[in-house]
Parts: C-alpha cells; structure tokens; sequence
C-alpha cells in the first residue's frame, strides 16, 4: 500500500522531516507495512536553499494545491501561526485528509473545533510533536498510560529558555548571546519572546492538560511567568540554599481541580529535572498506579522534532492499512476538571528583600508574613554595612498565592525596602 503525504511548511521543522522520510523510506516500509511517499511541499518561499535536496517538481507556494489534491491523504501542516494554519488543517480535514501538525500555538486557540471537525469526518488529527520535540509524551499518556489517572505533571517543555538558563548558569554567558545561539540553533520561535516569556510552555502545558488531565484550560487559566527577570543573584543565592532554577510548566490534580502553571522554580539541586540541561526537554509525572516516571529527550530541532512528526504519520499509515476507524480521539474535547484559580495555588517561595539596613526591619516583615499565614522554612542575610546591605533571601513553608502577592506587595509599600521583592515558586521534586 502506498501512502501520499504533502507538506505545507518548508521551515526548520520541514527540512527535518523532509530529510527523514528520504533516508528512512525502506526502514519505515519494514515498519509500517506502508510505502510513504512525499509528493508535494508547499512554502511561500520555495527559492531559498535548504539543508537537504528536492526535487524542484515537488515544491509549490499555494497551500490549496496540496489540501485540494485528492492523491493526497496526509497533510503535515509546519507554518505556524493560528491564521492560515487554521484554514490548512480544517479545510484539509474537510477534504477528507489526515492531518499532522507541530502547531501548539493553534491546538490551543482551536483544539476543540479542530478535533470536532476531525471525528465529524472520522479523520485522525496528530500532533506529538506539538509538545517536548522528539520525546513521545503524546504517545505515552494516551496509549501507555491510558489505564492510570495522572496526579502531578513537572515539565521542562522549552529548549531556548533551558538552553539560556543552563548558559547563565554554567558558563556565565548573557542573556542575549544564550538566546542568540539557540536562535542560531534552530530552537527558538519565529518570535523568540514567546520562548522567554513563557508563552510557549503554556502552550504546551495546555496541551499537556488535554491529554493528561482530560481538561481543556479556558483561555488565561494558565498562570505564566518567564525567565526576563532571572537574575544571576537569584541562580546564585538557590544554589547555596541547594536549589537550580528551572522554567517549569506545572500541571495538579488537587482536591477536584487542576491547578496549572508555567513559572521559573526552585528545584532541589539533586532532585533528576536538575540534570536536565541545555535544549533537552523532560516530563515527570505521578500517576496513580505506575507512580513516578519520567522522560527526557531534545524538545527543539529540526531532527528530534522530525521524529515525532514521522512517527506521526507512520501511526497513521498503519492505521489505514489496517482499515481502522479513525476518531481523533487522543485529545479531550470534553473537560473533566475545573482549573484552579491562580491565587489558590499552594506553593513554596522564595523570596530576595532589598532593604535598609537598621533595627527592627526583619520584626516588622516577619509580621507581615505571618499575618498572611505565611511560615518562614528558612532566612538568610550574609554580613553588609549599613550602606551597602545584603539581601535578605527567604524560603516559606507551602503558603497561597494571593496571600504571598499580598505580603510582598506590602513589603514592597515600606520605607525602608529600596528595590521590589524578587519572588520564585519552589517545588519540592523527589526523583
Ligand atoms: N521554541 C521551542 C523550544 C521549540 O525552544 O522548545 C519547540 O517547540
């Protein structure tokens, strides 16, 4: 049996996928039982020269030329974007065609309706390589551990920003040149601030939710920080408390809701997320039965990513050639939990006061913390002069959100505090 494939996105990811299905085509005959073929690659730039060699023939610049063939039977949608990446899937989709997209941003603002329209037309609709590149945590929640309930998910679902912090962190690069480098790599978003600021991990997490928590988080329920405000103090101060800094995205199935978020975090220095470094992804999870597991790999590049997306299609050829009924169904239209509001998330802290240095100031910040229920695990303040003072950096105890928004905001309005309160979540990991 012979299977037809056409690309729309002729990108990083693209080249990827291009390149494996022309070194691999036996092997994935063997494997799938299915001969693979690529007949049509669509991008608006089809002059530019590319890592790996087509056939001219096989490149076009209208989508419509591939989603309207009817030789095709799988389109892998690689432009980005939620515009013209909606009208790709959902008119491909249409057409009767799978589908197999890398397109966190449009699962997210379209998921619901993409998926209707896919099992209204009994098509399959796949998207591994949405969350974590190459690592196949689609695959694993839905097939693998399709018999157990998910209590807590911790992932390292971004290369750049895992890619910048590991630089900081290890080799003292800037900023600037850690995110230039993985620009260069190939890692980064077209829009880099989506990396930075955290707005790619979201995207992910909210696919995450989908999948490991039946839960489809409405629009702004995931609460977000990036990594802009990292400073070198903080990475240093955690490591002396025993912690590294970790952008995190952070899924919970507490008390009947799902409490989600993607922040920077102190995580314990010998805790295994902490070995995860420079673009390499990870998801630990806790489930009911199996309890802790744990999978790492490369989240970012042309290659990794290309493996999930193969796989991809790989899963569907099967399928045809078995005559399954295809139903979209590794994605949850239906939600199961309510999510949690922000300010009700119970967390660790850590907090950086730069204050004046005189009597009675630590007094009147240990009141404030303790009027708001927030207990202090540990404080410490190294030797300065009255001129030049240390900051004061504290660890709390599990304490609410908005009780902590409301302490440092209160902290932030005395005389005698001279820059805001950094503060950072912590979380106790034990793998
Ligand atoms: N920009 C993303 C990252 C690419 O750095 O992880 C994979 O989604």
């Amino acid at each position: 049996m012979k299977v037809n494939v056409g690309i729309v996105g002729f990108g990083v990811i693209g080249s990827g996928v291009v390149n494996l299905l022309q070194q691999y085509s036996s092997l994935l005959k063997q494997r799938s039982g299915v001969q693979i073929e690529l007949q049509r690659i669509v991008d608006v730039d089809i002059e530019r020269v590319r890592d790996v060699a087509v056939d001219r023939k096989l490149l076009l610049t209208d989508y419509r030329n591939v989603v309207n063939d009817p030789h095709i039977d799988i389109v892998i949608e690689l432009v980005g974007g939620t515009n013209v990446a909606f009208d790709i899937v959902s008119q491909a989709l249409t057409a009767g065609k799978h589908v197999v997209t890398a397109n966190k941003a449009l699962l997210c603002a379209r998921g619901p309706e993409l998926f209707s329209l896919a099992r209204e037309k009994q098509r399959e609709l796949r998207f591994e390589a949405s969350v974590a590149g190459g690592i196949p945590i689609i695959k694993a929640i839905t097939e693998s551990l399709a018999a157990d309930r998910i209590l807590t998910l911790y992932g390292i679902v971004n290369g750049t920003t895992n890619f910048i912090l590991t630089r900081m962190i290890e080799e003292s690069w800037s900023f600037e040149s850690a995110l230039k480098r993985a620009q260069e790599l190939g890692f980064a978003e077209a829009d880099p601030t989506l990396d930075v600021n955290g707005g790619d991990a979201q995207h992910k997490l909210h696919i995450l939710s989908t999948v490991a928590f039946d839960t489809i988080p409405p629009p702004g329920s995931i609460y977000r920080e990036g990594i802009e405000g990292i400073q070198l103090q903080d990475v240093l101060y955690a490591k002396e408390l025993g912690y590294v800094i970790k952008l995190l995205a952070i899924g919970k199935l507490e008390g009947g809701s799902v409490s989600l978020r993607v922040h920077p975090t102190l995580i314990p220095s010998r805790c295994s997320l902490a070995s995860v470094k420079n673009e390499f992804n990870a998801v630990m999870l806790e489930s009911e039965f199996l309890g802790q597991s744990q999978f790492v790999g490369r989240g970012a590049g042309a290659r990794p990513t290309a493996t999930a997306v193969v796989a991809d299609i790989v899963d569907i050829s099967t399928g045809m050639l078995q005559n399954k009924e295809f139903n979209a169904s590794r994605y949850s239209t239906v939600s199961q939990y309510p999510i949690l509001p922000a300010g009700d998330i119970r967390s660790r802290f850590y907090l950086r006061l730069a204050t004046e240095e005189r009597a009675g100031i630590l007094a009147k910040v240990t009141k404030i913390l303790s009027d708001e229920d927030i207990s202090i695990s540990a404080i410490t303040q190294e030797e300065g002069t009255v001129e030049r003072p240390i900051p004061i950096v504290i660890l709390t105890r599990l304490a609410r959100e908005e009780n902590v928004r409301r302490a440092v905001a209160a902290i932030d309005q005395m005389s005698f505090t001279r820059e805001p309160t950094v503060v950072l979540h912590v979380e106790d990991i034990s793998l």
